[in-house]
């Protein structure tokens, strides 16, 4: 039997390299097994977490399906929806926060990170955002999750909510323990102003990350002007250690070229970077450009757009509501 898939993106602009190579990607191989059961989520519902301008919201949706068709997911064979046209999400993640705790939540890194120093002026929603996440998985009955290295601990406490869940009510395998799917090398691709950061959509520089729409001008630009140290290329895995901006574009240029990082290191050993960024450039604008102008494209469509949002809500709807359903049986409503 084929897996039964679940992921999600929040609809904030900028989708970059990093989600790309951290999920995307999976996404697409996932989705051509015919075996498998895809859905993929625009998560409106965690992008409000922080301010958004309601009319680029709107138009970050849409951006988003277009961003997951033009890297190869086919609407016509996979779910794709989002997550605020199906209220059960919204229902589930209610219920779920009375099962979760307050100690389970108060060690998500990603808060600490994301509220910064002043946390009580965060939103309740940036705190309660993985029990959402939770509700997102757990609806499915997702057998495997596919994400970047930063989701690793939201998944582990989705897996505790549904393990709470079931012993409370002691409803063995009501609620299916998902199993999440990381990128066994470079699942986390670093910034390329800081190879000790994340390349992330809420870095303020533009040039810390390849976004999807770039131009090959702006690609070309921004690998020129990224970050390295004044060492020549590495010759092994070991002359990497305190090198993360190297390791960071080698693992970017092995990810993009299906190479093993070690025949990477071995083809550009001693090099000058200058050198191998050109590689790197032109390796990004053939896999970048044409993604690039498939989402100018479609953008161009957007009735195509929403009648896939509405057509995937509709799909989610049936599967999530009948869960929900379920779920006010157990807990008794
Ligand atoms: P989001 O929107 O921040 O990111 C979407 C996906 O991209 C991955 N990612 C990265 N991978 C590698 N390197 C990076 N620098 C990098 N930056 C982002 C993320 O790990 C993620 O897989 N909470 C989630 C969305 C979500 C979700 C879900 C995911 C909501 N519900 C249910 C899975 C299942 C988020 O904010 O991802």
């Amino acid at each position: 039997m084929g897996k039964k898939i679940f992921s999600g993106v929040q609809p904030t602009g900028n989708l970059h390299l990093g989600n790309y190579l951290g999920a995307i990607t999976n996404f697409v191989e996932l989705s051509n097994d015919n075996t498998n059961d895809c859905f993929f989520c625009v998560v409106d519902l965690h992008a409000i977490t922080v301010n958004q301008d309601p009319k680029e919201l709107r138009n970050n949706i849409r951006e988003t399906v277009a961003t997951f068709i033009a890297s190869g997911i086919d609407p016509k064979k996979n779910t794709i929806f989002n997550q605020s046209r199906v209220s059960a999400h919204s229902e589930a993640a209610w219920i779920l926060s009375c099962v979760a705790r307050m100690g389970w939540l108060n060690r998500m890194t990603q808060f600490k990170e994301k509220a910064g120093k002043d946390k009580e002026k965060a939103s309740i929603g940036l705190y309660s955002y993985p029990v959402l996440m939770a509700a997102d998985i757990l609806l499915y009955d997702t057998s495997h999750v596919p994400v970047g290295d930063d989701q690793k601990q939201h998944l582990e406490l989705c897996r505790n909510i549904a393990q709470k869940f079931n012993s409370d009510f002691k409803k063995d395998d009501f609620l299916k323990i998902p199993e999440p799917l990381i990128q066994k090398d470079f699942s986390r691709i670093m910034s390329l102003k800081d190879g000790l950061k994340k390349m992330s959509k809420s870095e303020l520089s533009d040039s810390s990350r390849i976004n999807l729409t770039d131009t090959e001008d702006l690609i070309i630009n921004k690998v020129k002007k990224a970050k390295t140290d004044p060492l020549p290329m590495p010759s092994t895995i070991d002359e990497l250690e305190n090198r993360p901006e190297a390791k960071n574009l080698l693992g970017i240029y092995s990810c993009l070229t299906n190479t093993k990082l070690e025949n990477s290191i071995k083809n550009f050993s001693k090099k000058n970077f200058s050198d191998f960024k050109e590689i790197l450039s032109q390796v990004l604008v053939d896999k970048i450009v044409p993604i690039s102008q498939e989402i100018k494209k479609l953008l161009n469509d957007q009735n195509y757009l929403d009648k896939i949002l509405l057509d995937g809500s509709e799909k989610a709807n049936k599967i999530a509501s009948e869960k929900v359903k379920k779920i006010h049986e157990i807990i008794g409503f």
